[in-house]
């Protein structure tokens, strides 16, 4: 099995773009190749702002899993899966809101941006407020040790590891923990017992582990954990800590020169028509001072210029530099590599999505078996969550 679990997720709230494409949607292509990948629909937070609008989110649902599946998110590699058909994410959320204080919450950063950002909408709710709890339960549930995640999302998993360490100081004890610990060392045989308790001392007074990990093969994993928590004070570790995994920043610029979003109106989506692709790019705006034909230009101060630094080689734009400030080339002329460029990388997507599109239920499928993987995997942790929480009543 593999040692590293990648989680992550986006929210359904509408049709996603080259930004995703460039920031997100590549890099999961690129690691579910190297490590075990769980990709999910996080419709649940997108009801926490949309809450008025659920046929929003039930339209970009299936759009959105047909965009990575044409960004190459691959099923046989990658578990691909839907938030609100693995019900286990809302029980651990019930579950951790026990211990979460209310201030760890309110002090979040994102909750004032986003109330701020959003002013229109009343986001003073309940699961507003929650929703970095929600997002922990996502990634605990599945004892992720990677989250990719932008920068704005860090102080979330850093939350998350704040959960997972009170949940373990809390509930890692279990009821009787001393006395189990002490029937594990008799376990191990008198003679090794003897010899386990030799090395708690040394271990307690001079820091000494690395002995102890040899001695005990005969024992349950349970058993181990116990004797590590009896050693160290601690208790079992239930739920693990994730990593935050911060993709290289790239910035992609929208058509207007900002950084592409939805929100600035500048966006390409992922399967735009090609006319509408080339229209947005032959009427963008290009450096304000290059009024006519023969005005030099300076690339540095045209939005064009930078989707050349995406999209072209050094050989274009070394031709982009000297014919614009010379005035050799109009600006249509320029923008036809990048168009180029954008359609060149979006044909494979669109043929992607037409394999998908003709055939619903392909997609269908695919989200079926991953929520039952993702389910069983949740189910897991859900037992050892109750247990520990003295839930597991027979
Ligand atoms: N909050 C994330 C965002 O706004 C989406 C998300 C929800 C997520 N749950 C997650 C991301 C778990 C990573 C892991 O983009
Ligand atoms: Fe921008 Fe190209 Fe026109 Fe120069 S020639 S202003 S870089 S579009």
């Amino acid at each position: 099995m593999f040692a590293d679990r990648v989680l992550s997720g986006m929210r359904p709230t509408g049709s996603l773009h080259l930004g995703h494409y460039h920031g997100v949607l590549k890099n999961w292509v690129k690691m579910q190749h190297e490590m075990e990948c769980l990709f999910f629909v996080a419709d649940w937070h997108a009801l926490t702002t949309h809450y008025d609008s659920p046929q929003v989110i039930e339209q970009s649902v299936w759009d959105m899993v047909i965009d990575w599946l044409a960004a190459g998110v691959d099923p046989a590699h990658a578990t691909l899966f839907i938030q609100s058909r693995v019900p286990e994410h809302a029980e651990l959320h019930l579950l951790l809101s026990m211990i979460t204080p209310l201030g760890w919450l309110e002090r979040m950063p994102t909750y004032k941006d986003q109330q701020e950002k959003l002013s229109g909408k009343d986001l003073s709710t309940y699961g507003f407020l929650g929703y970095p709890l929600l997002q922990s339960a996502d990634i605990l549930i599945y004892r992720a040790t990677q989250v990719p995640v932008g920068e704005d999302q860090v102080p979330h998993i850093e939350f998350t590891r704040e959960i997972a360490r009170r949940f373990n100081h809390i509930y890692g004890r279990e009821i009787g923990f001393e006395e189990k610990a002490e029937s594990a060392v008799k376990k191990m045989g008198n003679k090794k017992g003897r010899l386990y308790l030799d090395l708690r001392t040394r271990f307690q007074e001079q820091g000494d582990d690395e002995a102890l990990l040899d001695e005990q093969q005969n024992l349950s994993h349970g058993d181990r954990e116990r004797l590590f928590g009896y050693l160290e004070g601690s208790g079992k570790m239930i739920l693990s800590e994730p990593q935050a995994m911060l993709t290289a920043a790239s910035r992609m610029p929208g058509l207007d020169g900002q950084k592409m979003s939805k929100s600035y109106g500048n966006t390409i989506t992922m399967r735009e028509d090609e006319d509408s692709v080339s229209k947005k790019i032959r009427t963008m705006p290009t450096d304000p001072a290059r009024i006519r034909r023969t005005d030099p230009g300076t690339p540095e101060k045209c939005p064009v210029w930078q989707l050349h630094q995406v999209y072209s080689s050094d050989e274009t734009r070394a031709w982009v530099q000297t014919s614009c400030t010379s005035a050799g080339i109009g600006c249509i002329e320029c923008k036809q590599p990048v168009i180029q460029a954008v359609l060149d990388e979006q044909r494979p997507m669109r043929e992607r999505a037409q394999y998908y599109l003709d055939d619903p239920t392909l997609v269908k499928n695919i989200i079926a078996d991953g929520c039952e993987k993702a389910r069983e995997l949740a189910r897991d942790t859900m037992r050892d969550v109750r247990e520990a929480m003295g839930l597991s009543y027979s």
